[in-house]
C-alpha cells in the first residue's frame, strides 16, 4: 500500500516496521476529536479564502460521513496508515476523491495530533470534575448522618482521641475540593490551540488561526509555533492532578479496607460493591477499594513515564511524543473508573454505629481530656500528661479504662481531680468539647459542612 507521504521513497518498510511505528492501535482513541479538528481547519481553510467553497463542501461532507460511521463504529483503521490522522485522510480521499488530499493544506500531523490531545483532555478533565463534584455530595450526605457518630481516631494507626465520624468523611472532602481545584486551573493551560503552529515554524498560507481557536472552542492559541508542536506540559499536569488524586482515593481506600476487616467491623461495604472467594463460602472481600489502591500505581507510572519521554527531548517534534498517548488514556479511564466506583462504594456502605460506639469506649482515647482537664485546673500540661499517663498505666495493670477507675485511685495522683472528671472523660463530651475552629466538636463539624456545601452550590 502507497504512504501518504510515500513520494520521497524508493521501497516500503516491511509490514512488521511499520507495526512497531504505528499508533492506530491506540490514537483512534481520538477518533471523533481528529475529525472536529478537521472540520474547523477546512472551515478556517474556506473562510479565508485558501481553498474554493465547492472543495470546503465537499471535504466538510465527507468528514460528516466518517463521523457517523466513526459513531457507529463502521471505521475499519488498519496498521498500514500509522495512525488515526493517516488513516482517517486516506479514508476520506477513498471516499470523496482527490480533493480530499486538500484538507491538510496548511497542517500538520504534529500540530494535528497536538490540537487532538488538548480536545480529547479538555473534556475528559470537565468529566472528572464533575465525577469528583457527584462524591463530594455523597460525603457530605453521609456526613450529615453521622456528625453524632463517636469513632476513634487514629495516629500510628494507634488509638488517639475520639472524633465525629463525619469529620472523618470530610477529611476527604476536602482533599478532592483541592484535585477539583488543580483540575480546574489547568484546564486554562489545555484551553489553548495548537493549530496553525504547521510541522513547527507555522505556515505561508494565509490562514486565521484566531478563527480555528473560535470554532475549536478555545480561548487562546500558542504563541510560538515552536512551543505548540512540543509542549506536553499540561499532559503531564493532568498525570501529576491524577495522581494526587489517586494518592487521596488511595488513602480511603485503604481505611475502608481496614474497617470492613472483623477487627474492626466499623463499616459494610454494600454487596454490589463486594466480591466472595471461590473456595471460602464466608469471605467478602472489598475487591473494588484494593482494586482503587493498585490502580494508583499505574496512575503513577504513567507520570513517571512521560516526564521520562520528554527529558531530552530537542525542540520541537520527535516520534517519542507518540508515547504520551497511551498513559493519558489509561489514566484517563482509570481515574474516571475510580471516581465513579468510590462514589456508588461510600453512597451505599454501612455505618455500625453501635461497633463505633464501643469502641471509643474501650479504649484510652479520652486520656487526652484527663490531661486537659488538669492543665485548665492550673497543672503545667508536661506535669499533667505524666500524672495521666500514670493513670493509664494503673488501668492497664487493672485490665480497666480511665472511666472505670474510682475517684480515690485517681486523687492518689493528683488531687485536682473532683467527681466531674467521669463527665469529661466521656467520649462523647470530648467529641463535643472540641469547639476550636476546624475541630471535631459537633458544631464545628455542622459549620465545616455548612462550608462545604457553599463550595458545591
Ligand atoms: N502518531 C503521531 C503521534 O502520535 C502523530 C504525529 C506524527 N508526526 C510526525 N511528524 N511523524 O505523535
Amino acid at each position: 500500500m502507497t504512504k501518504l507521504w510515500g513520494g520521497r521513497f524508493q521501497k516500503s518498510a516491511e509490514a512488521w516496521v511499520d507495526e512497531f511505528g504505528a499508533s492506530i492501535g491506540f490514537d483512534q482513541e481520538l477518533v471523533l476529536e481528529d475529525l472536529e479538528g478537521s472540520v474547523a481547519h477546512v472551515t478556517m481553510l474556506g473562510a479565508t479564502g485558501i481553498l474554493p467553497a465547492a472543495d470546503v463542501e465537499a471535504i466538510l461532507d465527507g468528514l460528516a460521513q466518517l463521523k457517523d460511521k466513526a459513531i457507529a463504529g463502521g471505521l475499519e483503521f488498519t496498521v498500514a496508515n500509522e495512525d488515526i490522522h493517516l488513516n482517517l485522510e486516506k479514508m476520506l480521499i477513498d471516499l470523496i476523491g482527490p480533493v480530499g488530499g486538500k484538507l491538510h493544506t496548511g497542517r500538520s500531523r504534529n500540530d494535528q495530533v497536538a490540537t487532538d490531545m488538548h480536545l480529547f483532555l479538555k473534556k475528559r478533565v470537565q468529566e472528572a470534575i464533575d465525577l469528583i463534584v457527584a462524591f463530594q455530595h455523597t460525603l457530605v450526605e453521609k456526613a450529615q448522618e453521622h456528625i453524632e457518630t463517636i469513632a476513634p481516631g487514629y495516629t500510628h494507626l494507634q488509638r488517639a482521641q475520639p472524633i465525629s465520624f463525619a469529620h472523618h468523611l470530610m477529611a476527604y472532602f476536602w482533599m478532592l475540593e483541592r484535585d477539583k481545584q488543580r483540575f480546574t486551573e489547568s484546564i486554562k493551560r489545555i484551553d489553548i490551540l495548537p493549530l496553525g503552529a504547521g510541522a513547527m515554524a507555522g505556515t505561508t498560507f494565509p490562514i486565521d488561526r484566531l478563527q480555528s481557536a473560535e470554532l475549536l472552542g478555545f480561548s487562546q492559541v500558542y504563541a510560538n509555533s515552536m512551543d505548540a508542536v512540543s509542549d506536553r506540559d499540561f499532559i503531564v499536569e493532568f498525570l501529576s492532578n491524577s495522581s494526587l488524586l489517586m494518592a487521596h482515593l488511595s488513602r480511603f481506600a485503604e481505611e475502608i479496607i481496614i474497617w470492613s476487616t472483623d477487627e474492626f467491623k466499623f463499616i459494610e461495604l454494600d454487596d454490589a460493591f463486594s466480591t466472595g472467594s471461590s473456595i471460602m463460602p464466608q469471605k467478602k472481600n472489598p475487591d473494588m477499594a484494593e482494586l482503587i489502591r493498585g490502580k494508583t500505581g499505574r496512575v503513577y507510572g504513567n507520570l513517571m513515564g512521560l516526564l521520562t519521554v520528554l527529558k531530552g527531548t530537542p525542540l520541537t517534534y520527535n516520534k517519542d511524543m507518540q508515547e504520551d498517548k497511551e498513559g493519558m488514556f489509561d489514566t484517563v479511564h482509570t481515574i474516571l473508573g475510580s471516581l465513579k466506583i468510590f462514589e456508588g462504594m461510600v453512597r451505599t456502605m454501612t455505618v455500625n454505629t453501635e461497633r463505633l460506639h464501643q469502641a471509643v469506649h474501650a479504649d484510652f482515647s479520652n486520656a487526652t481530656e484527663l490531661a486537659d482537664y488538669l492543665a485548665t485546673k492550673g497543672m503545667p500540661f508536661r506535669e499533667a500528661h505524666e500524672v495521666t499517663g500514670k493513670l493509664v498505666f494503673t488501668c492497664i495493670q487493672k485490665g480497666i479504662y480511665l472511666l472505670d477507675l474510682p475517684l480515690d485511685e485517681m486523687q492518689k495522683e493528683s488531687a485536682l481531680i473532683e467527681k466531674d472528671i467521669y463527665d469529661v472523660l466521656a467520649p462523647e463530651a470530648a467529641v463535643r468539647r472540641r469547639h476550636s475552629l476546624g475541630g471535631t466538636g459537633f458544631e464545628q463539624v455542622q459549620i465545616q459542612i455548612e462550608q462545604a456545601q457553599a463550595c458545591l452550590a
